[in-house]
């Protein structure tokens, strides 16, 4: 989400509505606003784009005031609604405010502030805090002071940014993980997620810390933490320019995207997992009847959506013992599958508006199945038409060609997966446990991938001028071969193909010759090694007909060192999980390559983010 605070000399909606427009791309579902005037405090909000709220505020235009907050939501609990969108205001009228990530444990805070009377009027997490804030601040008469109690008792990740009426010369924020940014002016300051929001104010600006309470007046910025000791921040002058600003100073979405993997795997983990290992997901209203009695799972989904599911399938499978299909969208209806009440259909879309796996899905409603969706927009079609739904929490993804999205889809059937088998009463080994224990911190280690990808670059720079590149694995390896050739197809535009390695006998083989690059995505020499093995052949195989082999295989893997002419390791994982950290090059591979060819990364040709045509 977006967020924006200012206090100072100018027309407070008018620098809000301005800053909102600029972080638009942060989510885009609804928007909304609140400004100080007259004593009071007034709100406007509207479920869309952000134009629904311009004309709102056009038809009912606001008193003029020169404090105010603003959000562009991207719905994680609760549809995209006017109700459900930002400013939340107390039942008083009297606070306001705007919130970006999670609070977890608000379910807890809601029903204990419907027990001291409160109502509470839209779905989201966020509304619990802006009535704990009117609590607070009714004893400690100061927002900051008020805004440092709120934030010890919420779990999550949250930024927080609030208004008080009864102290109308302050905008109070807070951070726990998500990003805030001070932009810092004279007579004036601003709050923002990035500095895109302020940069045409100003350039001086001052990160905030884990875990920080900033209050701003005109002249003042007071920065503590939750404890309210004054704390330390960094100050720096922004020297991007208003696009580089909102790619974080990234090239490129797609390479903001792709570092911003860690923390979309985290966010999807964020509260489904217990401190017993145990899944907790609610969310997924399918009656435990319905699914402990589904006999079959079908997966249905497109493009790289389609790659999740052919993974999910190994997990699935594996970890339930539930036979699963997995099936391009766009083939599965006119195939006249079979299907019953007893098949438990998953629909994977990123967009949640894909054509193809919207008519899958229908189809598979019509024969009786139960749809489940995996999505990462709240409210969109795809989850709208199914019986219950599993959001991804990737935020916003703009450039065309999927990397966070597709991350955090397959933690989400990682988490499915583990699910039934809990619902199912499957007898957990140790194996499973230990599962559980690595998928919690799986997002560091694709943050040690992205830490160490110098060289895939400078690999993928040199590569530049090859017609074809070819992608081997075995087993969750092959889907990520799969992935991996369509990224360098969407991106750079050449000619790439993924092989299950073991199928290389049977005819691709044929296409090796000398100098051609093949990536091998290599599986664990721990538990599985039979298939190690096999694939550590099959990069023989191919080195001694001339590829040059760029081999993807897990620290302490010696038995791949003399085969490799180029060797990118990923750190160990569990077979199942290796796929969240083995695709992290083949994005970075081929998003490098795409730039070395000059392509526009962001916007490949003839391509569409979300395809709403069969
Ligand atoms: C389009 C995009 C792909 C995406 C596919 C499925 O073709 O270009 O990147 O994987 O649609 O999209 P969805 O939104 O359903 O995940």
């Amino acid at each position: 989400c977006g967020i924006v605070g200012y206090v100072g000399g100018q027309s407070a909606l008018d620098v809000v509505v301005a800053g909102l427009k600029r972080l638009e791309y942060r989510g885009y579902d609804s928007a909304g606003v609140a400004v100080l005037a007259d004593g009071g405090l007034a709100a406007a909000k509207k479920a869309g784009k952000l134009v629904n709220l311009e004309k709102e505020l056009v038809d009912r235009p606001l008193p003029g005031g020169s404090v105010g907050i603003g959000h562009t939501r991207w719905a994680t609990h609760g549809g995209p609604t006017d109700a459900n969108a930002h400013p939340h205001l107390d039942n008083a009228g009297r606070v306001a405010v705007v919130h970006n990530g999670i609070i977890e444990n608000f379910a807890a805070l809601r029903e204990e502030l419907a027990e001291r009377g409160h109502t509470l009027l839209s779905e989201t997490d966020t509304e619990t805090v802006a009535h704990l804030l009117a609590e607070e601040f009714s004893s400690v008469g100061d927002l900051a002071e008020a805004m440092r109690l709120v934030c010890r008792r919420l779990d999550g990740a949250f930024t927080l940014v609030a208004v008080h009426a009864d102290q109308p010369d302050v905008v109070v924020g807070a951070r726990r993980n998500s990003p805030l940014v001070v932009g810092v002016g004279e007579g004036e300051n601003f709050l923002a997620s990035d500095v895109s929001a302020f940069i045409a104010h100003t350039r001086s600006a001052i990160e905030l810390g884990q875990d920080q309470v900033v209050e701003l007046t005109r002249d003042g910025v007071t920065v503590t933490d939750f404890d309210g000791a004054p704390a330390d921040v960094r100050a720096y002058h922004v020297d991007w320019d208003a696009s580089a600003a909102e790619k974080g100073g990234y090239a490129s979405f797609m390479l903001k995207e792709i570092a911003e993997q860690p923390k979309a795997v985290a966010d999807t983990l964020l509260g489904r997992i217990d401190g017993a290992g145990r899944l907790t997901l609610d969310e997924v209203r399918i009656p435990g009847a319905v699914l402990r009695e589904a006999d079959k799972v079908v997966i249905v989904a497109c493009g790289t959506a389609f790659h999740a599911g052919l993974i999910a399938k190994y997990a699935i499978e594996h970890w339930t013992r539930i036979p699963c299909e997995v099936e391009l969208a766009s083939e599965f209806r006119y195939r006249d599958p079979i299907l019953d009440q007893r098949t438990l259909v998953i629909a994977i879309s990123q967009s949640g508006e894909t054509m193809d796996t919207l008519m899958a899905l229908r189809h598979a409603r019509e024969q009786g199945a139960k749809v489940l969706a995996v999505c990462n927009t709240n409210g969109s079609t795809i989850p709208r038409e199914s019986d219950a739904v599993l959001y991804t929490h990737a935020g916003p993804e703009v450039a065309v060609a999927s990397t966070k999205a597709f991350l955090t889809q397959l933690v989400a059937c990682y988490l499915l997966a583990l699910y039934l088998g809990q619902v199912r009463g499957t007898q957990w080994g140790d194996e499973i446990h230990a599962v559980v224990r690595d998928l919690a911190r799986i997002g560091d280690d694709v943050e040690r991938v992205l830490e160490t990808m110098e060289p895939v670059r400078a690999l993928a720079r040199s590569l530049a001028d090859k017609d074809t590149v070819l992608f081997l694995g075995r087993h969750v390896g092959y889907p990520v071969a799969l992935e991996g050739a369509l990224k360098l197809k969407e991106l750079a535009y050449m000619h790439a193909e993924g092989f299950a390695a073991g199928e290389l006998k049977h005819g691709p083989i044929a296409l090796v010759e000398e100098d051609l690059p093949v990536v091998v995505v290599v599986p664990s020499p721990r538990g599985r090694s039979v298939l190690h093995d096999k694939i550590v052949s099959n990069i023989q195989e191919i080195r001694a007909r001339g590829a040059r082999t760029i081999v993807i295989a897990e620290e302490g893997d010696d038995a791949v060192v003399p085969y490799a002419d180029h060797l990118v390791r990923i750190p160990a994982t569990p077979t199942l999980l290796q796929p969240l950290v083995a695709t992290v090059p083949l994005q970075v591979f081929a998003c490098e390559l795409a730039t070395a060819r000059g392509n526009e990364v962001d916007q490949p040709r003839n391509l569409a983010k979300s395809v709403t045509v069969e």
